[in-house]
């Protein structure tokens, strides 16, 4: 007999994934369901005070929470091994809020030189126009963490990371970073799009606090925006009542529950994009009119060796330079099955050029200090037959 209320924790992660977090449901729908509602109704004015005075759990408005929401929250937490999660209606709405709410705690932020352009632009357009501190590092520097502790020494920090960073594919040590944080009494924020945590779970690495921008992998099929943050319970109820409410970028119920749907094959989607991506780089690697392939299953990527402790595979994202802006923009175009677009963790495999479109609005030297170069090229190899990839990436190669 298969018993409803079976509350049974699975421990495999491709178990939680599929299963989610298993609430008793009276139909036995085996998904589950959609509450595709603003808001939530009572009995009586005794059941609002019992509610809103704290003395009882219920959902009251969606903007603050919602059963479909938060079972996707569950299961990220569960993913990647965390206490609590919030859910965002994209992956900057889960960035600003987290990045607004440490910088309320007086913390001064520490970035990577290699990180996301919609990080950089929030940065920019917001931490520095507020005047909060913000502090650069280039983490390709050998001494880059020693240097990184002596600024951080009895300031109340953030430290704010991605690995593999967004486009250039750089690799840091989570450990090694974690442990000097806490050393150090900084808050660590690792962005864990690239590897989502069927690769990676940075908050058993030793880090605070991690964000999805669960429009990539996490959803996995292209078609809808999500963001979450995951940590303590007692950060995110503050982050959730704060910032996760009150700047209004809270997740819809449909897009929590096709998250629900896309995250049950995230595992062997991992998997497979991974495989692909390493068949992939090995062509470009091998290729001569290609100058540098930046993917971390390469044996010549300056963090393979680290990427192999942390990482159960390499991912699906890499990039590469083709060493002129003009080359890579004609390449781009030449493609045929591989569609031009900036997002990426799609079935459907993209590239970008990052000095045309994700970075085309910084000014030429922060562009460079970012380490776009103008022949590189982006691609978030997809799931399609690995040969048909690399043949149209040979037939776009070899037009001359
Ligand atoms: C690493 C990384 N973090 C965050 C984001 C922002 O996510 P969203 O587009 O869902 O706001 C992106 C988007 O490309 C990203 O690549």
């Amino acid at each position: 007999m298969k018993d409803p209320n079976d509350q049974t924790e699975y421990s495999s992660m491709e178990t939680v994934a599929i299963r989610g977090v298993h609430l008793p449901d009276p139909f036995r729908a085996l998904n589950p369901p959609l509450y595709q509602t603003s808001t939530f109704t009572f009995p009586d004015m005794e059941s609002v005070d019992q509610v809103l005075g704290g003395h009882e759990s219920g959902y009251v408005y969606s903007r603050g929470g919602n059963p479909t929401v938060s079972r996707f929250e569950g299961v990220i937490s569960r993913l990647e091994g965390g206490e609590a999660s919030r859910a965002f209606a994209s992956g900057m709405g889960a960035i600003s809020a987290t990045l607004i709410h440490l910088a309320r705690e007086g913390r001064k932020m520490f970035f990577p030189r290699y990180i996301y352009s919609g990080t950089r632009a929030f940065i920019h357009k917001f931490l520095n126009q507020w005047g909060v501190p913000v502090h650069w590092f280039d983490p390709r520097e050998t001494d880059w963490l020693e240097s990184l502790v002596s600024r951080l020494y009895h300031e109340a920090g953030c430290v704010f990371v991605e690995s593999p960073s967004n486009p250039t594919m750089d690799i840091l040590d989570l450990e090694r970073l974690s442990r000097a944080c806490r050393q150090e009494g900084a808050v660590l924020v690792v962005d864990n799009t690239f590897a989502s945590p069927a690769l990676q779970t940075p908050l058993l690495a030793g880090a605070d606090l991690v964000i999805h921008s669960a429009t990539k992998y996490l959803g996995g099929h292209g078609d809808l925006l999500g963001g979450v943050v995951t940590g303590k319970s007692d950060w995110i109820k503050s982050l959730a009542m704060g910032e996760g409410s009150f700047l209004g970028a809270t997740l819809s119920p449909f897009n929590a529950w096709l998250l629900l749907r896309g995250i049950k094959t995230l595992f062997l989607r991992m998997e497979a994009h991974s495989e692909k991506a390493m068949a992939l780089s090995s062509f470009l690697s091998g290729h001569p009119k290609v100058n540098a392939v930046h993917y971390p299953g390469l044996p010549s990527h300056p963090g393979h060796e680290m990427a192999r402790r942390q990482m159960k595979r390499f991912g699906g994202m890499l990039s590469f330079d083709v060493g002129t802006a003009s080359r890579a923009r004609l390449l781009a175009d030449r493609l045929k099955l591989v569609k031009i677009g900036v997002s990426l963790g799609d079935p459907e495999s993209l590239i970008e050029h990052p000095f045309s479109m994700s970075h085309r609005w910084l000014d030429p030297k922060e562009r460079s200090d970012a380490g776009i170069t103008p022949g590189l090229l982006r691609v978030s190899v997809g799931l399609e037959g690995a040969e048909d990839l690399i043949r149209d990436f040979d037939q776009a190669l070899s037009e001359p």
